[in-house]
């Protein structure tokens, strides 16, 4: 494979407290997350979810959809004193490629690489650091570029404490050309290293039979431009008005040159976007009631704590159309003390819509008929204009991961140390039931009970029942895959029809009905 960076190389970090290599072994062992391929050695930036994974994604998305499209903001009223509307739709991967050009993605979403011709590694010139003398100049000697957290930065340190002794390091950037004394990260030889040149992070393809240039198309690096480009059409065709917001939700590709710290930078990744048109007037009221409400949806999921920021960009942040951006930032174990974004909530103001509308012709004016001047015959000529939009963009691989890392827990003092505290609604398992012992009616009632519970909530998760092995191997497993509430069959549940319910986040046991379980999980679970 000609790409460089193809082998995974997952981030060691152990900064928060939290061992990024313990979590990723957990991850694999109980099938959270598998590298895609791995049968060939992994394709990097590539990742798969097993069992649990898939449900926990599913779960989160799932309560994206709830929260956000079929009952938005939980029934909370705007800012303009109604009800929010959201409408889903549901949109093409590859687009008009016209799309992208009206979007900026084609001119402006690029990065900065250096390329190595010894080596034809590629890198992000701004992730390039030298290794040079922490006092005075390196003279005639060469000096050693890393990217850092890569196995480079080991390798290259050694090297250039060998020449220089103490070391301090550099960008690659602020080295004057040309960098002919500089070893590139992988290289042997001094000089191998380009002039940075820009790379766009689109995917592309050929739709159709003749490979021909004229007809090369693009895998959608966002979800949102499906959005605008449909939101004419959803007015039009439908009842909505503004104020309201389209929803997607799916797959976005960006070739990005160093994915890292495990699906945290993927270049396959999933996205659950919402598009809200309003008014101009009215756009900063409902920019700040998104930010704020989208901070209280992530910490009701279960990240609630400090480990979960919100934070404003500043002025010279912005994208060039935003008028407000924030970020909701998790602290990851790779990213701590410092955050990564979890969602960004952006104040587009009309941008897209005007490009779209340059770009294609068509009329992107809202009609608005609850607006305008009353005519003397006293009907309403409705006032015309390109709304204005605030979105919410979330990453659902970004949220399952965080949701993996705030779950993750250790406590030496348990029988079996790791479990995962996820937040009863979006845990892939929901309960477990155990007979104690496989005999004596034990197996029957436990299965009268799994019936029960799985006709209640198999919408929601799984309901399982294991009768393998010690009861204290069965807690353990269900911990491991953050289930939060086992209930065991024992002989006094034939004599008295109890159960032991034990919370997984506390150990604790309690006895409690066997008829009175389904109401347990119903409020535990908010159904
Ligand atoms: N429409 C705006 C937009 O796409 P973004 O900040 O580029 O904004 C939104 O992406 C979210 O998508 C991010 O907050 C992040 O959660 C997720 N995301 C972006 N790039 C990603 C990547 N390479 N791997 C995983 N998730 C990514």
């Amino acid at each position: 494979m000609s790409d460089p960076t193809s082998q995974p190389n997952p981030s060691t970090s152990t900064t928060s407290g939290k061992p990024m290599d313990a979590i990723m072994a957990l991850c694999k062992r109980r099938g959270f997350i598998y590298q895609a391929s791995e049968i060939y050695g992994g394709i990097n930036g590539f990742w798969d979810y097993g069992p649990l994974g898939a449900q926990l994604k599913k779960n989160l998305r799932d309560a994206w959809w709830e929260d956000m499209i079929m009952r938005p903001c939980w029934g909370r009223k705007g800012p303009n004193g109604r009800e929010v509307t959201c409408v889903p739709v549901e949109t093409c991967i590859i687009q008009h490629p016209k799309v992208w050009e009206a979007s900026g993605h084609v001119a402006g979403f690029n990065d900065p690489m250096v390329d190595c011709k010894e080596t034809k590694g590629r890198y992000r010139y701004d992730h390039v650091s030298v290794f040079v003398p922490a006092n005075g100049s390196p003279g005639d000697k060469p000096v050693f570029a890393y990217i850092g957290d890569q196995p480079s930065e080991a390798k290259q340190r050694k090297k250039a404490e060998k020449t220089f002794g103490e070391v301090t390091t550099v960008a690659l950037s602020s080295l004057p050309k040309p960098w002919d004394r500089v070893i590139g990260p992988d290289a042997e030889k001094p000089g191998t290293l380009t002039e940075p040149r820009m790379f766009n992070l689109m995917f592309d393809t050929i739709p159709g039979a003749i490979r021909d240039e004229a007809n090369r198309a693009y895998l959608r690096p966002e979800t949102a431009q499906g959005v605008f480009v449909q939101a004419k059409n959803v007015w039009d065709t439908t009842r909505v008005r503004v104020p309201f917001g389209i929803g997607n939700t799916g797959r976005s590709f960006r070739n990005e040159v160093t994915p890292r710290n495990f699906t945290f930078r993927s270049r396959e990744f999933e996205q659950a976007e919402l598009e809200f048109f309003c008014h101009p007037d009215e756009s900063h009221d409902w920019y700040k009631f998104w930010r704020d409400f989208r901070m209280e949806w992530w910490k009701a999921i279960g990240l609630a704590g400090d480990n979960l920021i919100l934070r404003e960009h500043d002025k010279d942040e912005l994208s060039h159309y935003s008028v407000g951006t924030s970020d909701v930032e998790y602290r990851f174990p790779f990213t701590a003390p410092g955050f990564g974004e979890l969602e960004g909530i952006a104040h587009r103001g009309n941008f897209d819509l005007t490009q779209h509308a340059k770009h294609s012709g068509a009329k992107m004016e809202y009609n608005d008929t609850e607006r305008g001047e009353i005519l003397p015959n006293g009907s309403r000529r409705g006032e015309r204009y390109i709304p204005h939009c605030i979105e919410p963009a979330a990453g659902l691989d970004r949220g399952a991961l965080a949701l993996i890392c705030e779950g993750y827990t250790r406590d030496e003092s348990r029988p079996s140390p790791e479990f995962m505290k996820f937040h009863p609604r979006v845990a892939p398992i929901k309960a477990a039931i155990f007979p104690l012992v496989n005999k004596d009616g034990m197996p029957e009632a436990a299965e009268r009970l799994h019936a029960e519970l799985n006709n209640r909530f198999w919408r929601l998760g799984a309901i399982e029942m294991d009768e393998k092995q010690s009861i204290g191997k069965r807690y353990a497993r269900m911990d491991e895959a953050g289930c939060p509430y086992c209930f065991t069959i024992d002989g006094d549940t034939l004599k008295d029809q109890t159960v032991t319910m034990r919370d997984r986040d506390t150990g604790q046991q309690t006895r409690m009905a066997m008829d009175k379980v389904k109401g347990f999980l119903e409020e535990k679970l908010g159904v």
